[in-house]
């Protein structure tokens, strides 16, 4: 039976997280840690999951069933995305879909928004639907808007188009950026963050305090335009910079905690220029800048604050096909 296998890259975020989701500009790279999914057409009218990584194996559904009943929550993007676009391109055919991931759905990386961007990729290939990157897009982030409620949809614009991105929510904008590598250090907390609790803390806070949280939101979009150019120029040492004040106004916002705070602190200790968490804040990973011969001493000071350095490098390729 015919079968396609595709791939998409896990992200960062560098500037811009929680402010993007109410219409102000990000910064996100694509990391070459990659989604694999693989899918294969069927006989029978069956929707069929493996995805081992999170532990999801022999999954099952009529295809008639897609997104009702209860639906195991490492199963749900996997599921909610085939149906979007079997609704959307009145489509109706058993297949097997198995996920593969470079990284754990721990770090933070997108894994969610990797596989939705894979999977349409794949159903475009296997019915013919030759799908733009923005139709791409709109079918991904509807999806993660089924199922989160809230995002702006960087993750997924980050794996389809890859590279370096300058984005505004739900779209608006999608700007790549003219830069090579990133020398980003990274480091995971070992904490798993919760994405939606952060958004909705966040939203709570602001509707306490409206004009704060709209100053910071400002000031984050200033650091957001000045750190695309200063990307732009590899500036490191003030990217490094703008770091530390987007990690202040995150810290006011109420998403950082004490392990990213350690984390961070080490890293600039050590000799970083800056360094600041990378997401929705909780958990997760932080991301620095150093001079290359501070590498090793900002690995050090964020494994002996109990970090753990993850090598990942930045400006990867958006989804493709695998052969
Ligand atoms: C989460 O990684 C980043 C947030 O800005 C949410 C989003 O943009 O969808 C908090």
């Amino acid at each position: 039976m015919k079968k396609v296998t595709t791939s998409a890259p896990g992200k960062l975020m560098l500037f811009g997280e929680h402010a993007v989701v109410y219409n102000h500009p990000c910064i996100v790279t694509a990391v070459n840690e990659r989604m694999y999914t693989t899918i294969e057409l069927l006989e029978t009218q069956e929707f069929l999951l493996e995805a081992p990584d999170v532990k999801v194996l022999d999954y099952k559904k009529n295809i008639k069933e897609l997104g009702n009943g209860e639906i195991p929550k490492d199963a749900q993007f996997v599921e909610v995305t085939v149906k979007n676009v079997f609704e959307k391109y009145n489509l109706s055919h058993g297949i097997k879909v198995i996920t593969k991931s470079d990284f754990s759905s721990e770090f933070g990386f997108g894994s969610s928004s990797a596989s939705t961007v894979c999977i349409i990729k794949a159903l475009s290939e296997l019915f013919e639907l030759h799908l733009s990157n923005k139709e791409l897009f709109d079918i991904s982030y509807k999806t993660v808007l089924d199922i989160q409620k809230k995002g702006s949809g960087f993750d997924v614009a980050s794996a389809i188009f890859g590279g370096t991105l300058y984005f505004v929510t739900g779209g608006k904008t999608i700007e790549p950026l003219s830069t090579s590598s990133i020398p980003l250090i990274v480091g995971y907390s070992g904490v798993k963050a919760d994405t939606v609790a952060l958004i909705n803390s966040v939203k709570e806070f602001s509707s306490k305090n409206p004009q704060l949280v709209e100053g910071v939101y400002n000031s984050i979009e200033i650091i957001v335009n000045k750190a695309k150019e200063e990307i732009e120029n590899k500036n490191w040492e003030q990217v490094g910079i703008l770091m530390r004040e987007n990690q202040k106004l995150l810290q006011s916002l109420g998403v950082s905690i004490q392990k990213l705070d350690d984390m961070i602190s080490s890293s600039i200790a050590a000799g970083a220029y800056g360094a600041k968490l990378s997401g929705a804040g909780g958990g997760d990973c932080i991301i620095a800048l150093a001079p290359a011969e501070k590498n090793k001493d900002v690995y050090s000071a964020i494994q002996k604050v109990e970090g753990k350095i993850l090598h990942a490098s930045t400006n990867a390729k958006g989804v493709r096909l695998e052969l």
